[in-house]
């Protein structure tokens, strides 16, 4: 009897933890099957981010997104990647009330996905779920700083800018380690906290609006092409998507107008009759 078994390419876990301190590691937002298959042969890690939620879905935080459309946009990207590691983002209200909660939520999130891990919001408050999930085979990664679902109650406040604050982001990183998060994204940062962490966590911190100094970095894609009007100030912008799209569309509009648009080798031929 043969057994017929199949490997994946993905980068794992465990491989993605051991490069804190070495290979800076390189990750990207993805929400659909085009984008991903862009991003994929050149990041380590692909993150289903809930940040959809303004970039494709036009809404006005991530508060509002539901745990289907997660769901969706992992598989989409799941389908069309091979290579990197794929993190979702559990949504606002689907893990913060119980470990169980988070546990079930985020086992649909890997099963229906096929994913490899989740990402949740929150420092200590949340390291019992983060040990809860980490202990029953759910690699979590942690996200502290500016955390965009508590907007509604925090805003979009940059962490550290008082060294008051340090003690605490400190014992929130800490906390989120020492319960078994495999990585920690640093979101809205001030870099000499960012710095001081990732210094003194075993695990890679991932920075976005942070400090060159941590393990790995990550962009909300449409950000870093241009697609979005005003992105936050740490974005560089590495293409402007959105200028060549509004050229190519003028031009569209244009040509439809002036009937050069179709011409001849956009149309199909007749079959020719054959005799018989
Ligand atoms: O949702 C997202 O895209 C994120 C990144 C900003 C880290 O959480």
């Amino acid at each position: 009897m043969s057994v017929v078994t199949t490997k994946s390419r993905r980068l794992s876990v465990p491989r993605l933890r051991a490069r804190k301190g070495r290979e800076p590691i390189v990750c990207l937002t993805a929400y659909t099957a085009p984008v991903a298959r862009l991003v994929d042969p050149h990041v380590d890690l692909i993150l289903v981010g809930d940040s959809l939620a303004q970039v494709v879905h036009g809404m006005d935080s991530t508060v509002p997104v539901p745990l289907d459309l997660m769901i969706y946009h992992g598989q989409a990207v799941i389908r069309a990647s091979a290579q990197a590691l794929v993190v979702i983002d559990l949504p606002f209200g689907t893990y913060e009330e119980s470990p169980e909660q988070a546990f079930r939520t985020a086992a649909r999130v890997l099963k229906e996905t096929g994913a490899a891990a989740v990402k949740l919001e929150g420092g200590a408050t949340m390291a019992p779920t983060i040990r809860f999930l980490a202990e029953r085979g759910i690699p979590v990664m942690a996200h502290i700083g500016l955390m965009p679902q508590q907007q509604n109650l925090k805003g979009y406040k940059i962490a550290g800018r008082g060294a008051d604050e340090w003690p605490a982001a400190m014992a929130d990183a800490r906390a989120v380690e020492a319960a078994g998060a495999f990585a920690v994204v640093l979101e809205g940062m001030v870099p000499e906290l960012a710095e001081q962490i990732t210094t003194k966590l075993t695990i890679p911190t991932i920075g976005i609006g942070a400090s060159a100094a941590c393990d790995g970095q990550i962009l909300v894609v449409d950000d870093m092409l241009g697609l979005v009007p005003n992105p936050p100030s740490f974005v560089k912008r590495y293409a402007d998507f959105a200028g060549s799209a509004e050229a190519a569309i003028s031009a569209y509009a244009a040509d439809v107008r002036a009937r050069r648009f179709p011409a001849a080798e956009h149309l199909y031929a007749v079959r020719p009759i054959t005799a018989a």
